[in-house]
């Protein structure tokens, strides 16, 4: 028997979680991909996104009913005729599951929401150099601009597809007059058939997974570096590695680590000390011998050298250009091209070439995306 007639609970408190996670965690990660000093969220929120990926997919499995791949209407004629129906108001079965649109939606959100984490821990691995693929880095950072695009754009089409739903959804509730919206919300549809009920071992299961997934955002929010979030790439201390390079370089400046620029950019530098972005630099304020040891340092450890992704990307971004700055680089320039010239006019900023002033990590050689510092003016 129906608790409530003329309904039908259709979704159960575990099923309408799931929907509600997923839709908030792809909204808020992509929300937060515009801003690069937010990936920890983006990533934090991507592990919700995961962990409800995999829920949803056993729920597929083993779930209640209503909620099982099995019961989806995935044939073609089913969805065409559900359209035609539509498109005519002549839609008046409202099925207690999943209608076709319905299911062929879930059925690609899972799809394309795979592809999206699948590839934004490979990304995260191999062009930031953290988390569980981190070591792929090394052999694989030629492959960043691919993955990038890959997870990119399977966010873009995951959100033409959210739009689509929610736009059926709205034809649904205010033309068809379905209610379809609070069945997502108190889980009882307007319909024929009988009761969903969900065993207490599923029930378990459920909330776990929703436990896990909450308690993986706030294990990655509340701190910097964890097994999830552990990096490749750890501080570097110049004033260890190349003393004199770190003194005499940082003398007026902090100093620029060496894998921003090629070899051949690091030559240019080196060979017109003379006339250094204005000022004179000679053997006696530098020794030859001196200058001889920053200049290999700077070539031994130069973009070439590197699969950070700022060296890999300033490398690919040059062609066969190689300018004598960093903020010359097109990568560069593209990177910073949307700060107010009005920042600069910031006195602990000033200048374009003061990094470590909006890169806290900057003299360390880090470049993280959580340590840039970046008021809007
Ligand atoms: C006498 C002061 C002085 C010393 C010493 C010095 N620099 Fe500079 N450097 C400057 C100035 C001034 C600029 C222009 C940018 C600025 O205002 O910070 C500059 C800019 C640069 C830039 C370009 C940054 C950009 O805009 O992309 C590089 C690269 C650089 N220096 C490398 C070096 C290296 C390598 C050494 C050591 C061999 C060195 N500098 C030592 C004064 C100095
Ligand atoms: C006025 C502040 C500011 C200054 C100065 C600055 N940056 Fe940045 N930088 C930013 C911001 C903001 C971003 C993030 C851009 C974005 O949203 O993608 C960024 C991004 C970057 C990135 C890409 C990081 C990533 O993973 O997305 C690199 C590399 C970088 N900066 C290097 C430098 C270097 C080298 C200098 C000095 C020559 C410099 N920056 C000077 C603010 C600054």
């Amino acid at each position: 028997m129906n608790k409530k007639p003329g309904y039908v609970f259709v979704w159960p408190i575990g099923t309408r979680i799931i929907h509600w996670m997923m839709a908030f965690s792809f909204t808020a990660a992509f929300v937060t991909s515009f801003y690069a000093y937010l990936l920890h969220s983006h990533v934090a929120l991507g592990f919700i996104f995961l962990t409800i990926i995999i829920y949803r997919v056993i729920w597929g499995i083993i779930g209640p009913k209503y909620a099982t791949f099995n019961t989806f209407k995935l044939s073609l004629p089913q969805l065409k005729e559900y359209f035609v129906l539509k498109v005519t108001n002549r839609w008046r079965k409202i099925p207690a599951g999943h209608n076709p649109a319905s299911s062929w939606f879930t059925v690609w959100a899972l799809m394309v929401g795979t592809v999206i984490v699948i590839s934004g821990l490979l990304l995260y691995g191999v062009q930031e150099g953290k988390g569980l693929f981190m070591h792929l880095n090394d052999d694989y950072s030629h492959y960043m601009g691919m993955l990038d695009g890959i997870h990119r754009y399977a966010s873009y089409l995951f959100l033409v597809w959210v739009i689509i739903h929610i736009a059926g959804v709205m034809v649904e509730q205010f033309w068809h007059k379905t209610g379809m919206v609070f069945a997502m919300i108190n889980g009882y549809k307007k319909t024929d058939g009988e009761d969903t009920s969900v065993k207490p071992i599923l029930n378990f299961f459920a909330y776990s997974m929703i436990l896990v997934a909450i308690a993986s955002y706030f294990f990655i929010i509340s701190s910097n570096y964890n097994f999830l979030t552990m990096r490749k790439f750890t501080p570097i201390d110049y004033a260890t590695e190349h003393p004199v390079f770190f003194k005499e370089c940082g003398d007026c400046h902090k100093i620029y680590p060496p894998f921003l620029l090629p070899e051949k950019s690091w030559k240019r530098v080196m060979d017109d000390l003379d006339n250094h972005f204005g000022v004179k630099i000679t053997d006696a304020n530098i020794s030859m011998s001196k200058q001889a040891s920053i200049r290999e340092f700077l070539y031994q450890n130069s973009a070439e050298h590197s699969t950070r992704e700022a060296a890999v990307k300033i490398m690919d971004s040059l062609g066969e250009r190689r300018p004598k700055a960093i903020t010359k680089t097109p990568y560069w320039r593209v990177t910073h091209s949307h700060i107010p010239r009005s920042a600069y006019r910031d006195k602990k900023i000033k200048d374009k070439s003061n990094c470590a002033a909006c890169h806290k990590d900057f003299e360390s050689g880090v470049l993280d995306d959580m340590e840039i510092m970046y008021r809007k003016k």
